[in-house]
């Protein structure tokens, strides 16, 4: 009976490994090499056998790809290392001055580069632990991602195991996952069939994909997933020589990586290698904005290092922005969150840049004059990215006689309030402040939106409503909303009302980052209002703070200092505060705080057991420096344990380590965990 069960596990493992092999071929090659139907015989072999003998199942075989149940949110994952962005770069003479950055930085004549793709896609993290793909994340705000494990699983480019022996025990692959041109097309038919909206772009059917609940629906939409990266990792494989290099070995891990990355060297051949992508760019099986350079040495990316959040050592060069010719039907206002008037144009619809146009942003009543734009000109449209487009210039000649000037209303539209132009802005505002329903409106929308509380369900159409319907009037009023409430707002299903009223409630637990930054103080952007979080650690220290205890913090200056002071000294802001407290919103008042000031560490809250020998730091120093960026050291192993550093000669707590999957670092791996900390300071 024993040798059966062992013969039944043996042929599981080779059918798995089969089919994964044929995905890989498959999807990753493009090069099948076994008939659909072997594929299927094999797939339903492997099922039944899991059918019969369900203690067999593991969470990596092909059969899970699919089939999870739908959740009901995406829970957070911290990312051990931020996941970080790229500096950009329009037009030549800014890849100029990058490469000589980078010569004068590296003290070399000329300097040899990785170039890729810059996939126009989202970008993930993948974490293999032991070689089985455990968790996956969104890129979110770079420290923070959710987890959309169970989506990534369904991407059949996306091996589930690695094909190795002795894996690592972990191993982070970073990259983007994107639709393809021609799957993007079947999806919109496939909508268009069912009477269901398409999708802009393959870039937004990507998005809309990956952010499903259900993974049934992900499965069914068909994504790709392309490697340009690793985060942490302990992979004594791993080549440590040039980008280049772990590119390839992401290859041999089976990870699909593009067929256009190449190895140059100097400007002149990047530039080159530009316009070699920008010529293909249509016939690409995938979409692209641009291409990405870097420095392909791994000891040069490290000399050159990081400033800000974006790497010294690399560069996405961008093509232009798409431009089309249409007319300007109308103009309207528009009222913004901090009361500014923005006249929007309204379009005659013109396909540009993958997406239909309707609307443009003329900015304000002085770009409107520069730009000498008249209601029924013909105008160029830009859209670049996901940016908003917007007018870049009139064709005079072609001016009807019956085309008219705008002029800016001297009172809100929305609420009638009187509108100022203070002396030095470019924009008028309404002075309605929160009695202003549409700054009502906006501050309730930013208060929810996804990097403030993320009240998932609280859109535009259902705030509208329940704004007009004075239903909610200030941000604590969502949380003293009940169902019967919300169930009186028109087309709202039970189903809906109910899911919204339980991310109001979830929203409760969030962080003072996020608090603040969902405030809507006028120029505390997200930034900010973690460097407030991180350097004031409490509300009531950041309510009481003067101008000049603001301006301590690194990065604000006198006018961001005084929006914080105005905006605590009006006693409706307090108050509202207050009710959001005693409504249960909390938030850890200390979490921000990294134990070095200034630091933002990937380190920071996390638990550390040190083992073994390490071969040049002591473990005084080690732990010295963990906890100087906000870790802490403990003793003994446990599922609390972030990371158990290894050193030679490790005793029990490894094989603990190894027992519970905690995450494996070596002496570099930590030095690597370090580092990173220090780069976000600079
Ligand atoms: S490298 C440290 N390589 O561009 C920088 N990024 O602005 C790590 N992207 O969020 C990124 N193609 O989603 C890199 N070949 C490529 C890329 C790429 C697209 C995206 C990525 C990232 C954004 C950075």
């Amino acid at each position: 009976m024993n040798e059966n069960i062992e013969a039944i596990n043996l042929r599981v493992q080779a059918l798995r490994a089969a089919i994964e092999l044929h995905n890989y071929r498959y999807y990753v090659l493009d090069n099948p090499t076994l008939p659909d139907a072997e594929y299927d015989r094999l797939f339903h072999e492997l099922q039944q056998l899991e059918l019969d003998y369900p203690h067999l199942i593991t969470a990596s075989s092909p059969t899970q790809r699919v089939g999870a149940v739908p959740l009901s949110a995406f829970s957070q994952i911290s990312h051990r290392l931020p996941m970080l962005s790229l500096n950009n770069a329009f037009d030549a003479a800014e890849v100029e001055a990058f490469d000589r950055r980078v010569r004068e930085g590296l003290g070399a004549a000329c300097v040899e580069y990785a170039v890729e793709p810059k996939f126009d896609g989202l970008a993930v993290s993948l974490c293999y632990e032991n070689g089985i793909f455990k968790t996956g994340a969104t890129r979110g705000d770079g420290n923070t991602g959710e987890d959309i494990t169970l989506n990534l699983k369904t991407i059949k480019s996306i091996p589930l195991s690695l094909p190795v022996a002795h894996p690592p025990s972990i191993l982070e692959v970073r990259g983007e996952v994107l639709m393809l041109k021609a799957d993007f097309l079947k999806l919109n038919q496939r909508q268009l069939a069912r009477g269901e909206k398409e999708f802009a772009n393959p870039r937004n059917a990507a998005a809309g994909s990956l952010r499903q609940l259900d993974p049934g629906i992900t499965a069914n939409r068909r994504l790709t997933f392309f490697a340009y990266g690793i985060g942490l990792h302990d992979d004594a494989q791993m080549p440590t020589d040039t980008h280049s290099q772990v590119l390839n070995y992401l290859g041999r891990l089976h990870f699909p990586v593009a067929r256009e990355c190449r190895v140059v060297s100097g400007l002149q051949s990047l530039l080159d290698y530009f316009d070699a992508i920008a010529m293909q760019r249509e016939r690409l099986p995938y979409a692209i904005d641009g291409v990405v350079y870097k420095v392909n040495a791994l000891a040069q990316q490290e000399k050159l290092g990081f400033v800000s959040r974006a790497p010294r050592f690399a560069v996405a060069h961008k093509f232009p922005a798409e431009e089309a010719v249409t007319e300007l039907l109308a103009i309207d206002v528009q009222v913004g969150r901090t009361g500014a008037l923005t006249p929007v144009a309204r379009l005659k619809p013109v396909f540009v840049g993958g997406v239909t146009v309707t609307n443009a942003t003329l900015h304000n009543a002085g770009e409107i004059e520069r730009k000498n734009v008249r209601i029924g000109d013909t105008v160029i449209v830009r859209r670049a990215g996901d940016v908003i487009p917007e007018i870049v210039s009139v064709i005079v000649e072609k001016r009807p006689a019956n085309a008219h000037i705008f002029v800016m209303p001297a009172s809100c539209p929305v609420c009638g309030a009187k509108a100022v132009r203070l002396d030095g802005e470019a924009v008028s505002r309404c002075t309605g402040g929160l009695f202003c329903p549409a700054q009502r409106k906006q501050a309730i929308l930013h208060f929810a939106s996804r990097r403030a509380m993320d009240i998932e369900g609280l859109g535009g159409k259902l705030v509208d409503q329940i704004v007009d319907q004075a239903i909610v009037r200030t941000p604590a009023d969502l949380y003293r909303l009940g169902i019967a409430a919300l169930a009186n707002v028109e087309r709202m299903a039970d189903k809906s009302a109910n899911n919204v009223i339980a991310a109001i409630e979830s929203s409760k637990s969030t962080t003072l980052a996020r608090f603040i930054y969902a405030l809507g103080i006028r120029n505390v952007g997200e930034a900010t209002a973690k460097d407030l979080a991180a350097h004031l650690g409490s509300m009531d220290r950041l309510m009481q703070a003067s101008s000049e205890q603001l301006m301590q913090v690194p990065d604000i200056g006198p006018i961001v200092a005084q929006s914080i002071v105005d905006f605590f000294a009006e006693a409706h802001n307090r108050e509202v505060i207050e009710q959001l407290r005693a409504c249960g919103v909390h938030w850890d008042e200390h979490a921000g705080i990294s134990a070095s000031a200034g630091v933002v560490s990937p380190l920071n809250g996390k638990t550390f057991v040190l083992t073994g020998t390490l071969p040049t730091m002591s473990r005084e120093e080690a732990k010295e420096k963990i906890e100087a960026l906000g870790g802490k050291v403990t003793g003994s192993v446990s599922k609390k344990t972030d990371y158990v550093v290894v050193g030679v000669d490790p005793g029990s707590k490894y094989d603990k380590a190894m027992h519970l999957g905690v995450a494996i670092l070596d002496e570099s791996g930590l030095a690597s965990l370090l580092g990173s900390s220090t780069i976000l300071n600079e």
